[in-house]
């Protein structure tokens, strides 16, 4: 898509508000940091990467806030920002990775306006970086799929989830580019619904042919060859090629296994965690009003127990190949991710 999902203008962020989505596309404009805070908990803007951008915007619109006379004091008010826009969601690297990266940014400055200054240049680069990093993985994937291919996808990876372009469905708008028809069936993604909404969205905006299908239809689509290859995006990649995605991936990975269907994950190297161990993640678990309803309509009785994780862990083994912009990454994964980051 052409359209930005998140942008810095006169000092202020302007959004796509997803959650209006297909219905309206309406942009949102928010001057302070909490306000970013809460959209990216209300998922107004979602998405690894897309989040990535939020949270440097955050920091940007708290340096404006700031009212600090010393740079001391400018520091310790971006510290606190930072904290309240990293405790918005706990799963996807790149939102902590963002932060860093700004906070390290501003660090190395001597007075306060350099500190200001720095700090939106810093957030505005890792808007455009996304995007070219983006167009490299979809270049780098796109050569894994062929004319006439079937892709299932799931969640959205795609424009809406980053800056533009997007991860998985970046490589289907590369691989399109190049002459190669594609269709692409996008699951529903209940319980937020985000396959329906705006993975098909995007996909009809653009002009590639897209099917939505329930969740509960993808063992029939594979079993019935519907579909000859999947591509999801991640939240976190660890360095043994453990991938955190969307609730649901792992199903559809071993789905996709046992019907010898390749299953591959598209994100870029500031989605890797190379530091942490599957059990030290944290699974974020949402409001059980996601289940337990559709709009203001209640869809199970009241007060029932629910369940609702936001992400799933997919093991290396059940992965054809993770694309990156520097490669892409095959088992043994230890050794391949060890190699991109080389
Ligand atoms: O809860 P969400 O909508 O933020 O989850 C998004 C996903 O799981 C995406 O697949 C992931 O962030 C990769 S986006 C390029």
């Amino acid at each position: 898509m052409s359209i930005k999902t998140i942008e810095w203008k006169d000092n202020s962020v302007i959004m796509i508000d997803q959650t209006k989505l297909p219905n309206n596309l309406t942009f949102v404009k928010y001057t302070k940091h909490t306000e970013i805070a809460d959209a990216i908990k209300n998922l107004i803007i979602r998405g690894a990467p897309a989040i990535c951008v939020a949270g440097a915007y955050g920091l940007s619109l708290a340096a404006l806030e700031s009212k600090a006379t010393t740079i001391n004091g400018l520091i310790n008010d971006l510290e606190n920002a930072k904290q309240t826009l990293f405790a918005t969601r706990p799963t996807a690297v790149n939102l902590s990775w963002g932060l860093d990266k700004v906070m390290n940014a501003a660090k190395k400055c001597s007075n306060i306006h350099d500190v200001k200054k720095s700090i939106i240049r810093t957030a505005n680069k890792l808007a455009n970086d996304d995007i070219t990093t983006n167009m490299a993985i979809g270049r780098c994937g796109s050569e894994l799929f062929n004319d006439n291919d079937i892709v299932m996808t799931h969640c959205n990876a795609g424009a809406l989830a980053t800056v533009s372009y997007g991860t998985a469905l970046g490589v289907i708008r590369s691989a399109k580019d190049l002459g190669k028809k594609i269709k692409v069936i996008a699951t529903e993604t209940r319980p937020i619904q985000q396959g329906s909404r705006l993975t098909a969205f995007e996909l009809k905006h653009d002009g590639i042919d897209v099917d939505v299908i329930p969740d509960t239809a993808t063992g029939y689509i594979m079993g019935n060859k519907l579909v000859n290859k999947v591509i999801v995006g991640a939240d976190r990649i660890l360095s043994t090629g453990h991938v955190f995605n969307k609730i649901g991936t792992y199903q559809l990975a071993i789905l996709a296994q046992y019907h010898k269907i390749p299953f591959y994950v598209a994100a870029p190297l500031s989605t890797f965690d190379l530091n942490n161990k599957p059990e030290d993640i944290v699974i974020e678990q949402r409001n059980s009003n996601e289940v337990t309803n559709i709009g203001n309509q209640k869809t199970a009785p009241e007060d029932v127990g629910v369940i609702n994780p936001a992400f799933d862990i997919t093991p290396p083994y059940l992965i054809s190949g993770i694309i990156t912009e520097k490669g892409i990454a095959i088992n043994p994964y230890q050794i391949s991710i060890k190699k991109l980051f080389d």
